[in-house]
């Protein structure tokens, strides 16, 4: 083959480098031996060291990548061109470069006007901690971001609810018991497609490095086999999906319990496996607070105000998460109850922690606690308590 019009393209690759005219590069026309590969893809980043070159070797289901010093990146280029990938795509602010390798070695170089008059902003792979990685072939497969790796304007919120609740983890995770060990096993109760699981697992497999397995637990079977597919080609061994019941499924050790959004008294059933099994880190997004509604006997005081439905339906959400909260103290956990991310993104936002304490709580202390609330609004029962009841 000849390789002249190789050698022009690199070393137009090197003087881009060198003269800060380097816009993007891409190899394709993919023909080596690997059958998932697809395309590389490079752009200049800002890391600790200096300017480096991000490859992005993008496959079939799945993306993986590395950074390369000027050098090191010319020689990959120089290797690959013509061998594994026949076509090469460099944009510089003073023009483009398109190479062409056909049969038999025979090669054309186009010269062409730039497309991108200027350079685009360096990323800076320190700058910001990174949660979840846009560019995941899971993202895809679920429908969150578009084959290039673009969030899709509908998902919008979607990723902004992935990303806060895998950083919310991550701050729970440092605070708790949990932070030093390396292995963790997690489950995800009433998992539905899985965005927040896919994502949990991603973040403490590939961004914190740690030795995790997680399971997520489902009713609907469809979804449950779906997710399956897309976590086999993702190739994240250790995320499994499980047809099942919350309160049926044998959790054995769990370190930390998650269920978001599970309905109505779901929750409880959560939160008691978790209890049940010592999880280091409980963490629920409640939704569907439909148990203690119809129970609730407003005081004479509120009764004019809970006559409103809205009214009575706040005081009974607020009511149902705060006697989770306190049957968590109850049962050992220091919890917090907060916004985790804003209503405008979703209306299901609080969330409630429970954090495993080494200290034994006053147990009677909340038992009285609880009975003055129930005894004031009127309730019979609620999910969590009697759950606990049966154990004591
Ligand atoms: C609103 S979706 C939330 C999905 C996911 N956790 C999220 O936040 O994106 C609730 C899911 O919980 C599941 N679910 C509700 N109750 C359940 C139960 N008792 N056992 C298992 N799954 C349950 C439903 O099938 C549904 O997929």
């Amino acid at each position: 083959m000849s390789i002249e019009n190789v050698e022009k393209l690199v070393s137009e690759f090197a003087r881009s480098l060198q003269e800060e005219t380097f816009v993007k590069m891409s190899l394709g026309n993919y023909k080596g031996a690997d059958e998932h590969l697809q395309k590389l893809l490079l752009r200049l980043i800002e890391t600790r060291k200096g300017k480096r070159l991000f490859f992005l070797y993008r496959y079939d289901t799945r993306d993986t990548a590395k950074n390369h010093d000027f050098t090191e990146a010319a020689k990959i280029i120089r290797n690959l061109l013509g061998k594994d990938f026949f076509s090469g795509h460099l944009f510089t602010t003073g023009n483009d470069f398109q190479l062409d390798i056909g049969r038999k070695g025979k090669s054309r170089l186009n010269v062409a006007k730039p497309t991108f008059k200027t350079k685009p902003a360096l990323d800076h792979d320190h700058e910001k901690k990174r949660f979840v990685n846009a560019e995941s072939f899971y993202l895809r497969a679920l429908g969150i971001t578009t084959d290039r790796g673009e969030i899709r304007d509908k998902q919008q919120d979607k990723w902004k609810q992935i990303n806060k609740f895998v950083e919310t983890l991550d701050v729970l995770f440092d605070k708790s018991n949990l932070r030093d060990r390396k292995e963790l096993n997690i489950i995800d109760m009433g998992s539905g497609k899985g965005y927040l699981t896919f994502a949990t697992y991603d973040f403490f497999k590939n961004i914190r490095g740690m030795d995790v397995k997680v399971t997520g637990v489902d009713t609907k079977s469809a979804l449950v086999g779906l997710c399956n597919d897309i976590a086999r080609a993702s190739e994240f061994e250790n995320l499994q999906f499980v047809d099942g019941w919350i309160g049926d499924f044998e959790v054995g050790n769990v370190d930390i319990l998650i269920a978001l959004h599970a309905c109505n008294t779901a929750t409880d059933d959560a939160i008691f496996k978790g209890i049940r099994a010592e999880a280091d880190l409980i963490v629920v997004a409640p939704c569907c607070h439909q148990e203690l509604r119809p129970q609730i006997t407003p005081h004479e005081m509120f009764k004019n105000i809970l006559k409103h439905g809205i009214m009575l339906e706040r005081e009974a959400e607020s009511i149902t998460d705060g006697l989770r909260a306190l049957l968590l103290e109850k049962s050992g956990c220091q919890t917090k109850l907060f916004e985790f991310i804003a209503t405008e993104h979703t209306p299901k936002n609080n969330m409630i922690v429970g954090t495993k304490q080494t200290k034994k709580p006053d147990a009677a202390k909340f038992d009285d606690e609880v009975k003055a609330i129930k005894d004031f609004y009127g309730i019979k029962e609620q999910r969590l308590e009697k759950l606990i009841e049966e154990i004591s």
